[in-house]
């Protein structure tokens, strides 16, 4: 079965979060099931780069304003489309971080693009389903349902339900949809034009990155004023779990971090303990070292984090940051830094090789997340023998099992589960680690369960190709 993927990032070509790990993980994990991925991306710098030349397989002399080609590098088709996508910049914003202002230009232009390729507009290729991702691909299924592909299935995976793509009614005449797309049963939200509400609209599927967020996003505190046209749309919700690539991330020969190790000897992480020391001005003390690896945003409770560092520091624990985003946040969590010279090093950076380092280095990482669609970093965490302490939302709380007594006792447990969106709660998890990590014994089971866990691929991708392959029947019945 062929199907096409459509996606705005997409490791190891262009990432800016998790959205690429899994674009770029998910098609190995279902070849084996017989299902084969070719994936649409823009064409950013970095990207063309990384291709070199491809063979062009499509052309527009006007793609929203500009020439534009599809090359196709193996199971990749690139769009490059110069004016949207050649820019100094990020792949959403420019290099001070506001977004683009015609980024609802360049994501219809991708999903226009990946309607007609679905369409037939790529010689010999026809995939049989087509699976969008996020709201800078979403439009596509607007396009296929008003254009050529109306009877090709389309799956839509929500990563991230705070990021839609809301934008003013007066783009739509030029979205080149008919009319009568701008509708409540089409394109139309609040007034203007919802991208990711159009996917949800259109979509055959809807699918999201944990059960738990499944569930999450029907309620008004988290759909985000979607939870109307999801709890509508219900039957077609699925949560499915991501899984992590246990290649890229293996710390028995991960080639970014200083020692190797296995879940039968955690000694290499001791070195590479010291490695993280160094790197973040720690002094060597016999504390945990507690890590962070994320976006700096709300989302991800990073100002409830800033306001703990002291109790952090006072239990004995140590803090090593990774992490780039909003500027204010970084300067809150810089300022409480600098009170606690070799207890607390930040760095202020996107840098995987260092995300590497931490997994396999720290004791512990934090996520304590408002909301976490899934979480990656702390499946990583698991696989490094580094122990998870997140908040209960979302995938997080789908994938730690909570070192509560019971746990403890049946030898279950894997991290620590705290309440979200509270700084107490994380005070009280952030000493029950370093009680945990003192006696020494239960903090080994810990790291042991947790290495363990098998958050690879397998299950999940079966999902997947289950899915796309009762719509595909369905398609074909009718
Ligand atoms: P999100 O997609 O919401 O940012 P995830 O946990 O799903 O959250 O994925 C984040 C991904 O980005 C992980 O692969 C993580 O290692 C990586 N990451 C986040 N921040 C950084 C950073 N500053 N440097 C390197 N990698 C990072
Ligand atoms: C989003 C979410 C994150 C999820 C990732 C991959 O960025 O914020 O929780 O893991 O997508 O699905």
């Amino acid at each position: 079965m062929d199907v096409l993927a459509v996606a705005s990032e997409m490791y190891p070509l262009i990432k800016t979060g998790g959205l690429a790990d899994v674009v770029g993980a998910l098609p190995a994990a279902l070849a084996p099931l017989g299902i084969s991925v070719t994936t649409l991306i823009p064409g950013y710098p970095a990207v063309l780069r990384a291709v070199g030349k491809g063979k062009v397989v499509a052309r527009y002399d006007d793609l929203f304003g500009g020439p534009a080609r599809v090359l196709r590098v193996k199971s990749l088709l690139v769009l490059d489309a110069p004016h949207h996508f050649v820019r100094d910049g990020g792949a959403y914003g420019d290099p001070g971080g506001n977004d683009w202002p015609d980024n609802w230009r360049r994501f219809a232009a991708l999903s226009s693009v990946a309607a007609d390729i679905a369409g037939g507009a790529i010689k010999d290729y026809r995939p049989a389903l087509v699976h969008v991702h996020d709201w800078q691909a979403a439009m596509t299924l607007a396009y296929m349902r008003h254009g050529h592909a109306h009877k090709i299935p389309g799956v839509i995976t929500i990563h991230n339900i705070a990021f839609q793509g809301r934008f003013d009614a007066g783009i739509f005449p030029i979205l080149g949809l008919p009319p009568s797309a701008f509708a409540v049963d089409g394109v139309e939200y609040y007034g203007g034009v919802g991208y990711l509400k159009a996917g949800l609209q259109y979509a055959d599927a809807i699918t999201t990155v944990s059960p738990a967020y499944a569930a999450e996003i029907l309620t008004p505190a988290q759909g985000m004023g979607l939870e109307g046209l999801l709890n509508a749309r219900g039957n077609r919700l699925h949560g499915i779990l991501n899984g992590i690539d246990t290649h890229e991330w293996n710390p028995a020969v991960d080639p970014l971090i200083p020692v190797h190790y296995n879940a039968r000897g955690l000694i290499g992480r001791r070195r590479n303990r010291a490695a993280v020391e160094r790197k973040f001005g720690l002094a060597r003390e016999a504390g945990p070292i507690f890590a962070v690896v994320s976006r700096l945003t709300w989302q991800k409770g990073m100002d409830i984090l800033a306001d703990a560092i002291p109790d952090l520091v006072a239990m004995g624990g140590r803090l090593a940051l990774l992490g780039s985003g909003d500027r204010a946040i970084e300067n809150a969590l810089l300022a409480v830094a600098g009170r606690y010279p070799g207890k607390v090093g930040i760095l202020t950076a996107y840098d995987e090789g260092v995300s590497h380092l931490l997994q396999a280095g720290a004791d512990a990482i934090l996520v304590p997340s408002r909301f976490e669609p899934c979480g990656l970093t702390q499946l990583y965490a698991l696989r490094y023998g580094c122990v998870p302490v997140v908040a209960r939302t979302g995938g997080l709380g789908d994938t730690v099992i909570d070192a509560n007594e019971a746990a403890i006792a049946a030898g279950v447990a894997t991290g620590i589960v705290h309440d979200a969106n509270s700084g107490l709660a994380l005070r009280r998890a952030l000493q029950r680690a370093v009680t945990l990590f003192r006696q020494g014994e239960p903090w080994l089971a810990m790291q042991r369960a947790g290495m363990k866990a098998d958050f690879s691929w397998g299950r999940s991708a079966g999902c997947y190709a289950a899915l796309y392959r009762a719509l595909v029947e369905r398609a074909e019945e009718a």
